[in-house]
């Protein structure tokens, strides 16, 4: 079991080796052809203890489009946690049926305790307010098409900084490039954990706290949304006190730079307004479908196919 792969957390893979997915899936998209049976009589199972649209659907349409198939369940309620499995045997139970597995689960570390039972390799899809390593292969992915770069900008984070698990790993990524300074935009209540904060302070790089997007909208190359995550309050009150905090419209953008890419792992709940969708400097749905191509680079990567 020591020398199978698995991505945890985004750190787990070497700047280099993102680089390579990230051309693997440019490659993808020019010549989806050389793809298409790449990943033939593998299978992949799809465990989701936690709902999901993109992410889930994203890995089954990967692997479809690699040839392969997939298998799994969308909830707890109907696998077999529901009447006290423990995460540990369910995966060596999967490991049984498949080659590869993605997995999201409610609890930050879930996916830490599967790997160490696990055959096969073990993709997190989403632990708790932790991390999201695939959603930040999927907005490197999306910045480097966007921009033709991954260094040298100015990346706002806008939301629920406290619990947007999309928002830590790419923080922790873009820590990684050179050159790039991170705004958080956010209500006190929602600012980044303590430790993406040492991050930062760690690194020695550019960073600082604010609370309106309107007073460092100008400087923005980057603006990521985040929605504010309902499910990981303690009590509604604070959810409805704080959710409708920050709500991107045309009139907010009036400020920004031509060239900005808006981007937001979504779900999008109010936190955009419908009318930005059509301004081209509306990433999200473009994002959305970078998501299918790294995936399928990612997957071939971890079954050493490429
Ligand atoms: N971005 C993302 O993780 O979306 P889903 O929750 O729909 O998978």
């Amino acid at each position: 079991m020591e020398n199978i792969r698995h991505v945890i957390n985004i750190t787990d893979l070497s700047v280099d080796e993102i680089n390579e997915l990230i051309e693997m899936a440019k490659d993808i998209i020019a010549h989806p052809e050389e793809y298409r049976e790449l990943c033939r009589y593998k299978k992949l199972a799809t465990l989701f203890f936690e709902p999901s649209t993109r992410t889930r659907l994203s890995f089954e349409a990967a692997m479809l489009e690699l040839g392969g198939s997939v298998l799994g369940f969308s909830s707890a309620d109907s696998s077999s946690a529901a009447k006290g499995e423990s995460v540990s045997d369910t995966i060596q139970t999967v490991g049984c049926y498949a080659d590869i597995i993605a997995m999201r689960h409610p609890k930050e570390g879930a996916p830490i305790a599967a790997k160490q039972r696990s055959t096969i390799p073990i993709i997190n899809a989403g632990d708790g307010g932790h991390f999201h390593p695939t959603q930040t292969l999927t907005d490197l992915l999306t910045i480097s098409r966007e921009k033709g770069r991954l260094s040298d900008m100015t990346i706002g984070f806008c939301g629920d900084l406290q619990f947007g698990r999309t928002v830590h790993s790419l923080i922790d990524a873009m820590l990684r490039y050179d050159n790039i300074k991170f705004v958080l935009i956010s209500p006190e209540e929602l600012k980044v954990p303590e430790y993406v904060r040492d991050h930062l302070i760690e690194k020695g790089v550019e960073w600082k706290e604010v609370y309106t997007m309107e007073e460092v909208m100008p400087e923005l190359d980057i603006l990521y949304m985040t929605r504010v995550q309902r499910e990981r309050f303690f009590n509604e009150e604070d959810y409805v006190r704080l959710k409708d905090t920050y709500i991107l419209d045309m009139e907010k953008l009036k400020t920004a730079k031509e060239d900005l890419s808006i981007l937001h792992p979504l779900p999008r709940v109010n936190e955009i307004s419908v009318a930005v969708d059509s301004d081209p400097r509306a990433c999200y749905f473009r994002q959305v479908l970078n998501g299918k191509y790294i995936r399928m680079a990612l997957i071939l990567r971890l079954l050493g196919i490429r």
